[in-house]
């Protein structure tokens, strides 16, 4: 393909942040014309792989306003635990916002812990990229109130970042988390935080594996690609630990097909193809343990699923789980997202991976 993917991947990001710094997820499909906090951190980290600072910052600049006018919800949330009243999916923080940064009314399962870890480990980068730690101090109150709000919620059950599971815990939510406490405590040395993090680990190691493996949640035995966040990036465990590498085996038993990867093997969103981001994870995740030519292979089959104009989808469907579930969700929704933010910026940072001339 002779189109320059890593410029036109820029160029969708760009061309979809709003005024607001908030990025669309996808600005051609109904649902997805809102800001998740999960999406926007890995995108405004991929801008930042490519020194496209200005628009990560805006991102978190967005992130902060957001957050701050949540106030009156978090200080109403915590009395609420104070009297130990029961506590509703609505009274938690969204996953995602209007440009606006307003929460949607509607009932999307709103409760999902994963972005508010996301966004602080993105800012920490964002940081110690561009050595603004200003940032720090004009952003104190929200990263304060994202710090208690996990520090009192990441043991509840909560919908993972597929938006599913309500009722149960997620490693890949507790990687998140614990990857974002611990990032930011390497500016503020907490001891609180740390052992936050340590908790969060030990519950790991007690609950969540299966047959010396991560599973897709307590409980259950399957595998999911999003297990992969446990090392990469957050670091909870690193990418050659033998439960780490294990998880990655079965991945690749059971849900990575000719470099295409699928979410979880019962996914039937679409009928559960494969994602072009899970892709460029595993990519990743070979470029860090020095499997490169594995990496390279990945990156490829990404590029091969860039239509004429190099816009990436969210999954393509060549090879999905239940083909009975395809016309099901093209008749609800519509054809599969395209261009989705996170695709390309996922696909950025495994370029950057293996193109990096600094
Ligand atoms: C995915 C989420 C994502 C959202 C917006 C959902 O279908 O499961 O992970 O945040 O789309 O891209």
């Amino acid at each position: 393909m002779n189109v320059n993917l890593k410029e036109i991947s820029i160029d969708v990001i760009k061309q979809n942040q709003h005024a607001s710094g908030a990025f669309v997820a996808s600005p051609n499909f109904d649902n997805y014309k809102y800001s998740w906090l999960r999406d926007g951190a890995f995108i405004a980290y991929a801008m930042d792989t490519v020194k496209e600072h200005t628009s990560a910052k805006k991102f978190y600049q967005w992130v902060d306003k957001t957050i701050k006018r949540n106030r009156p919800k978090i200080i109403q949330l915590m009395g609420k635990v104070q009297s130990n009243e029961r506590l509703e999916p609505h009274d938690f923080l969204p996953c995602r916002y209007t440009v606006e940064g307003l929460e949607a009314k509607d009932d999307w399962p709103n409760f999902q812990l994963d972005g508010y870890g996301t966004w602080l480990w993105g800012l920490s980068e964002h940081i110690k990229l561009t050595n603004n730690k200003q940032l720090l101090e004009e952003f104190n109150q929200s990263i304060e109130d994202s710090i208690e709000y996990l520090i009192t919620f990441w043991h509840l059950p909560n919908s993972d970042c597929w938006e599913e599971n309500a009722d149960k815990i997620h490693p890949s939510t507790l990687a998140c988390i614990h990857g974002g406490l611990t990032a930011i405590n390497e500016f503020l040395e907490r001891d609180a935080i740390t052992q936050t993090a340590n908790k969060i680990k030990e519950f790991l190691m007690n609950n969540a594996i299966y047959e010396n493996r991560f599973v897709k949640y307590i409980g259950s035995s399957s595998i999911d690609a999003s297990l992969l966040w446990l090392s990469l990036p957050f670091g909870v465990f690193t990418p050659k630990d033998t439960y780490i590498e294990n998880t990655v085996k079965v991945m690749e038993e059971k849900i990575l097909h000719e470099g295409g990867v699928h979410r979880f093997p019962e996914d039937t969103y679409y009928g559960g193809g494969e994602w072009l981001l899970l892709s460029s994870w595993l990519g990743w995740y070979y470029a860090s343990v020095g499997r490169i030519d594995e990496a390279q292979k990945q990156l490829q089959w990404v590029e091969n699923q860039a239509d004429e104009k190099g816009h990436m989808t969210e999954q393509v469907l060549h090879h999905v789980n239940d083909e009975g579930f395809i016309d099901h969700w093209v008749k609800l929704w519509g054809p599969v997202a395209k261009p989705l933010l996170w695709s390309h910026a996922m696909y950025l940072i495994l370029h950057e991976q293996l193109n990096n001339e600094d």
